[in-house]
């Protein structure tokens, strides 16, 4: 008998991720909730055997959820949005779930320490505590397990959102003195655990810790010239009580400058060491070799540098 493993967000980076692990495990059939108009994202898995269900989280949808989670060992989201999907939807879906008898719910945090940090400072993640909040008391039965990675270290996030590293200016910023050690892992590690996770017989702690790297501001700089040649210029932007002027002042001009002020919550929360990771986890998958930073700047600095010559 294969384990099904319902999956929803298979159309998002980290979802394809963990949808691409699971399929490569014989033992599992697994299952996605997809959106009618997303359907085409997911040509690819369905090829390789996923079973699809059109729908989505939202009210009207109990019937698509409900075929989603039937006969499921594990439920997993890894979906995106504001607190009407992160909390309702995730409420809605977990509640299915039960229903179905399904053993354990996996949310869509993919985090830094969201327990440890103080309420108010990452607005994303307080949702995310919420719901947390509303799954031990909605659970029931459920094993309901917090995937905990630190910062994906991968460019979109490292370089692109929190800007520690200005790739094209060669110039690395940080507030403080970047002593702090943080938390990083690849989306493709955190994708592995996550699997890995969702088809473990035995018990998983409520919050699942792994990092593929610990390092402070400075080993990353000296990591990215080490393997780029590049010399950064290091731009100290103001002391930690600078940061926290600086996003005050962001706040003030309200929602619509979301991304204006959300790079530098997290970025607060991983220099300040509120959000940093204790008893890592990784030794539970000793099979899972989680990528380090110096072979991760390697290669996208090779893909660059390719890149850059063939323009
Ligand atoms: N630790 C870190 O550094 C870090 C960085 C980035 C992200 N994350 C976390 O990783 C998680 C996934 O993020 P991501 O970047 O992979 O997101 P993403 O690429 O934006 O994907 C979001 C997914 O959610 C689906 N979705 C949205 N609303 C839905 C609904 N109502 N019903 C069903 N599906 C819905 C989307 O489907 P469609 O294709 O139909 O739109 C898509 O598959 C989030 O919790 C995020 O906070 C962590």
């Amino acid at each position: 008998m294969k384990k099904v493993i319902a999956l929803v967000g298979g159309t998002g980076h980290v979802g394809k991720l963990i949808a691409e692990s699971l399929l490569g495990n014989p033992n599992v059939q697994l299952r996605l909730l997809v959106r009618p108009d997303s359907r085409q994202k997911v040509k690819a898995l369905e090829e390789r055997g996923a079973q699809i269900i059109e729908g989505e989280i939202g009210v009207g949808n109990e019937d698509a959820l409900a075929s989603l989670c039937q006969g499921a060992m594990t439920v997993i989201s890894a979906v995106q949005g504001g607190p009407d999907i992160i909390i309702d939807g995730q409420k809605q879906l977990l509640i299915a779930a039960r229903k179905a008898g399904v053993k354990r719910f996996i949310p869509s945090d993919f985090s830094l320490n969201l327990f440890k940090v103080t309420p108010g400072h990452i607005i994303t993640s307080d949702w995310r505590l919420t719901f947390s909040d509303i799954a031990d008391k909605e659970r029931g039965n459920i094993e309901v397990v917090h995937i905990l990675n630190g910062g994906f270290l991968d460019s979109g996030i490292m370089f692109d959102f929190l800007r520690l590293i200005d790739v094209k200016e060669s110039v690395a910023y940080v507030w403080g003195d970047g002593k702090q050690n943080m938390d990083w892992t690849t989306y493709v590690d955190a994708a592995q655990y996550t699997a890995e996770v969702a088809i473990d017989e035995r018990p998983v702690p409520r919050a699942f810790k792994v990092a593929g790297n610990v390092l402070n501001f400075h080993e990353i700089v000296k990591l990215y010239e080490e393997a780029s040649g590049d010399k950064l210029k290091i731009v100290q932007l103001g002391s930690m009580a600078d940061l926290d002027l600086r996003i005050e002042e962001l706040l003030k001009g309200g929602q619509q400058n979301f991304l204006s002020f959300l790079p530098l919550m997290y970025y607060r929360s991983l220099l300040n060491g509120e959000a940093k990771l204790d008893l890592l986890m990784n030794d539970r998958y000793p099979s899972i070799k989680p990528t380090t930073m110096r072979e991760y700047i390697q290669k996208y600095v090779n893909i660059e540098k390719q890149t850059n010559e063939s323009r």
